[in-house]
């Protein structure tokens, strides 16, 4: 489809400034389709001012958003005879406002029609058609007040008042006529205002009847409305209430004759968009808080297993709740972390230090363990950090838990040492874990299912993060233990 410009260019002989002007007119213009619950069409004369009877060229259209649209098809583009739309040729003629009524093709039926000359330096350039839609039943009071700003606005368009030079009054993100409407009148007084914008005004704390009143008596300062009054030119304001209520204030002059004779100031709550814009400016903060509170329901459920843990007599169920319990302060370990510098990545180092703690706060009460850490893997993105984080706790807590048997008696004064070597080799993260204790059972193997823990591990490492595993026991002559070695690709996203 053409764009206006291009259909000017191509059909008319408007030159620039006019095709400016109208430009400005179509971007504003929603603002007279819903305060007259009208479509709107914007024509002019194909090849200029010589030929009229070659017709006229649809340059715009508009539909209201606030009735459903009289004309389904896309109208923009398409040239008409003069002798169909005779209204509009009388407009162009004329130069005043011809309001009568119009068969439309497109939509086969009589309907009320007004054509406005849209005037611009002193000509008339194109003509605006606002074909009203059927009425539903007698206008109400404030469809009667909407209708009467819409005229107002058509005589500005007449006069080349409107659409304004300075600003559009319409589009993305200005307050639309169904979020609120105050009119006040020349002399900064409220003729009327619709519920919506009573409610707006509630928010403000404003709770007396506005009409006949000015914003200020009623305790309101809007700058924008003493400007718009003032210079005759559309003004926009935001006005906060405290943190929470936010009402953006658009005010459009209404002139006659060059001479401002009232404001229409529509209004927008824009408390919950200023809401989320704070929050997406500080997005750090909230993906923060967002870990913080993922932490805490963490630690909540793992108090939770704790609890029940305690309440069972028998000792098996204590203790695989007990597990279940450190399992999930594991994975809450990286959104601690995470809740002190989100982002997509994460020093992994941090959580190594939360995970060596958490682990020897659980294990090193039934024999004293020392746990050393050489090296680091940097930066990791959290896909990665999380889920190993949870398999390095597993492997960490079964060698204090099962290495050290028997280490520490009376009779027995070795000292079990756990060591966690970390770094990066050709793109995979590698973390090797390695105790001085007693080694793997005869029968131990890796890649028989039995317990739950190494299956987590297997699981993790194998499947999710796409790495190896390696378990083994060291010979007695090189200090004997248990080694392991894990491997994942950094690109690994699970
Ligand atoms: N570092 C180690 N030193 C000695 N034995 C180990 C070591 N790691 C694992 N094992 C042996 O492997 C077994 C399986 O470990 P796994 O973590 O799967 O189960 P678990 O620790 O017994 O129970 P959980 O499911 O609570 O982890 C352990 O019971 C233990 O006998
Ligand atoms: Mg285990």
């Amino acid at each position: 489809m053409a764009t206006l410009a291009e259909l000017a260019a191509l059909r008319t002989s408007l030159d620039e400034p006019v095709v400016d002007h109208l430009l400005r007119l179509t971007a504003s213009w929603s603002l007279l389709a819903d305060l007259s619950f009208s479509d709107m069409l914007l024509m002019a004369r194909v090849d200029g001012p010589e030929k009229v009877d070659s017709g006229f060229v649809v340059l715009g259209q508009m539909r209201p958003n606030n009735r459903s649209t009289m004309i389904n098809d896309d109208l923009v583009g398409t040239t008409h005879d003069a002798t169909s739309w005779p209204l509009v040729h009388l407009a162009f003629e004329s130069g005043t406002r011809i309001i009568g009524e119009v068969n439309v093709e497109a939509i086969a039926d009589i309907i009320p029609v007004w054509c406005v000359p849209v005037r611009f330096d002193g000509r008339v350039v194109a003509v605006m058609v606002r074909l009203q839609g059927p009425l539903r039943g007698p206008a109400s009071l404030y469809e009667q007040a909407y209708l009467s700003i819409f005229e107002r606005l058509c005589v500005m368009v007449a006069d080349s008042t409107f659409p304004f030079r300075e600003e559009g009054v319409a589009g993305p993100g200005l307050p639309r006529v169904g979020d609120g409407i105050i009119l006040i009148d020349g002399d900064g007084r409220v003729e009327f205002a619709t519920p919506n914008a009573a409610n707006a005004l509630h928010r403000m704390g404003i709770y007396a009847p506005a009409e006949g009143q000015t914003l200020l008596e009623l305790g309101l300062r809007v700058r924008s409305v003493e400007r718009a009054l003032e210079y005759a030119i559309p003004v926009m304001e935001e006005i906060d209430r405290g943190h929470d209520v936010a009402i953006l204030f658009h005010c459009v002059p209404l002139l006659e004759h060059n001479l401002v004779t009232g404001v229409v100031t529509l209004l927008r709550d824009v408390s919950d968009l200023r809401q989320l814009n704070r929050l997406v400016l500080n997005k750090e903060a909230a993906v923060r808080e967002v870990h913080h509170r993922v932490k805490n329901n963490l630690q909540t459920i793992s108090s939770l297993l704790r609890l029940q843990a305690r309440r069972s007599d028998e000792p098996e169920t204590r203790i695989a709740l007990g597990e279940a319990e450190r399992r999930v302060r594991s994975i809450a370990v990286v959104h601690e972390v995470l809740s002190r510098e989100p982002g997509e990545e994460v020093v992994f180092d941090e959580i190594v230090r939360s995970l060596v703690v958490l682990v020897e706060d659980t294990v090193l009460a039934l024999h004293p363990v020392e746990i050393l850490v050489n090296g680091n893997l940097g930066v990791l993105s959290t896909d990665l950090a999380t889920p190993l984080a949870v398999a390095l706790a597993e492997l960490l807590t079964n060698a204090v838990e099962h290495a050290f048997i028997g280490f520490g008696g009376t009779d027995n004064d070795q000292v079990g040492v756990v060591t966690l070597n970390l770094y990066l080799e050709d793109g995979d993260a590698v973390a090797e874990i390695r105790d001085n204790g007693r080694g793997l059972g005869e029968d131990f193997s890796l890649e028989v299912p039995k317990s739950l823990g190494l299956s987590i591990v297997r699981d993790i490492i194998r499947a999710q993060l796409l790495g190896t595993i390696e378990m083994k026991s060291v010979d007695y002559a090189d200090g004997g233990g248990t080694y392991v070695r894990v491997a994942v690709p950094l690109s690994a996203r699970p």
